[in-house]
């Protein structure tokens, strides 16, 4: 079995970028580039440089500025493509090209009208071409989710032969069922005999909202690269949530896997992507959305307020997130009312939160959360009630 450590592999200037809404100009992409670098990241996909003269120029730029991460560029299994994304790739420190072809039928038939056989000799071929650049090529079987296991360990067998260091079996559709996927990993580990010369990369979509299970799944399976997004972007439904892989990573240490990820920056690169790429977070989004450390029924922020393990399985300070916030709504509880009193200064019994409760209630009902200013209000009419009194 492979060693634990699983290498995080940034698309989110390539497959994140290719969003509608989301397109980056180069100094955007290499802003971000040095924040990811910064964040911990193996590998960062800064482009698909032959798909635009501005992406060439990003791509470029960012092999410039990044020291200590891989820069990976994207081509087809086109000639021209690689030589344009290794002349982009020139200056980098570790260039990486990421190069490959559909294997399913569905891209062999419809898409290129082509044979196994064929496509078989355009993968070895296209990864012959990119090692004459680079000793770090990584290869993607397009599609793999759907391509035969036994076809796609040929495909591999070969393309690790001609030179792939690194081999990606993207479940481009979102296909996949996590145990599908993971028993495809596993496939190739069991029966690929030269799959020790090569890192197997885990690329998953989430069509069926199943991107981060599955990636889970192929590092279970032996795979040690996971190719991710922040916020989880990506082309149609989205990439596997970076954010979210590296935290399951983290929380489930029995799996004996680690990633070298900087957990505190999850949070303020998600805000900055997000307002970068235009592309707001939805609320209840794991880990980086802003109710992910919200507590709001009365049963849960008792519990919460008795020991917040109860309820939060990851301190937020981990993540970079704000503090826990206790929600008042016509949901809570006696016990978060005491609280945030408490919290505003006001001395009240138990009396007097039975009492002002009632109150609460009747505001929680005419709102969808009640704030602070309208606690002020509350309490201090009911101490000057009790002044009266
Ligand atoms: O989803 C996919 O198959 C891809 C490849 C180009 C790696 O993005
Ligand atoms: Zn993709």
């Amino acid at each position: 079995m492979a060693e634990g450590k699983v290498h995080i592999f940034d698309t989110t200037l390539r497959d994140g970028e290719q969003v509608p809404g989301c397109k980056l100009n180069t100094n955007e992409k290499l802003e971000l580039a040095l924040q990811l670098e910064e964040l911990g990241v193996d590998i960062i996909e800064a482009g698909f440089p032959i798909s635009s003269p501005g992406d060439f120029e990003s791509v470029a730029q960012i092999s410039k500025a990044i020291k200590n991460a891989t820069v990976c560029g994207l081509s087809r299994a086109v000639q021209k493509d690689i030589e344009v994304a290794a002349q982009a790739l020139k200056y980098a420190v570790r260039p990486r090209i990421h190069t490959g072809i559909g294997t399913s039928d569905f891209h062999i038939k419809s898409k290129f009208n082509s044979t196994r056989e064929d496509i078989l000799q355009r993968a070895i071929q296209c990864v012959k071409w990119a090692r004459n650049f680079t000793d770090d090529v990584e290869f993607y079987a397009e599609d793999a989710g759907r391509t035969d296991n036994d076809y796609l360990a040929q495909v591999i067998e070969a393309v690790i032969k001609a030179g792939a260091t690194v081999v990606n079996i993207p479940d481009t559709t979102g296909y996949c069922l996590p145990y599908q996927y993971g028993e495809k990993i596993a496939y190739l580990v069991n029966n690929v005999p030269n799959i020790d010369k090569a890192i197997i990369s885990c690329h998953c979509h989430n069509d069926l909202g199943l991107a981060t299970a599955n990636s889970i799944a192929g590092v279970i399976a032996g795979a040690r690269q996971i190719e991710c997004t922040i916020n989880g972007l990506g082309e149609r439904a989205g990439n596997t949530s970076l954010e979210e892989v590296v935290m399951i990573i983290k929380q489930h240490k029995h799996l004996g896997l680690h990633t070298d990820i900087n957990a505190k920056q999850l949070n303020p690169l998600s805000r900055i992507v997000s307002d970068t790429m235009r592309m707001p977070v939805q609320p209840n989004k794991a880990i980086v959305g802003s109710n992910a450390f919200s507590h709001s029924s009365g049963i849960h922020q008792d519990g919460f307020l008795k020991d917040a393990l109860t309820y939060e399985i990851i301190n937020p300070e981990e993540v970079g997130a704000d503090s826990s916030k206790i929600v008042l709504t016509a949901r809570s509880g006696r016990s978060a009312l005491a609280y945030r009193f408490q919290k505003l200064g006001f001395q009240f019994d138990r009396n007097d939160v039975d009492v002002l409760y009632n109150e609460f209630l009747r505001v929680a009902d005419s709102k969808k959360e009640v704030e602070d200013g309208d606690l002020q209000t509350m309490g201090k009419q009911h101490q000057s009630n009790a002044v009266v009194a």
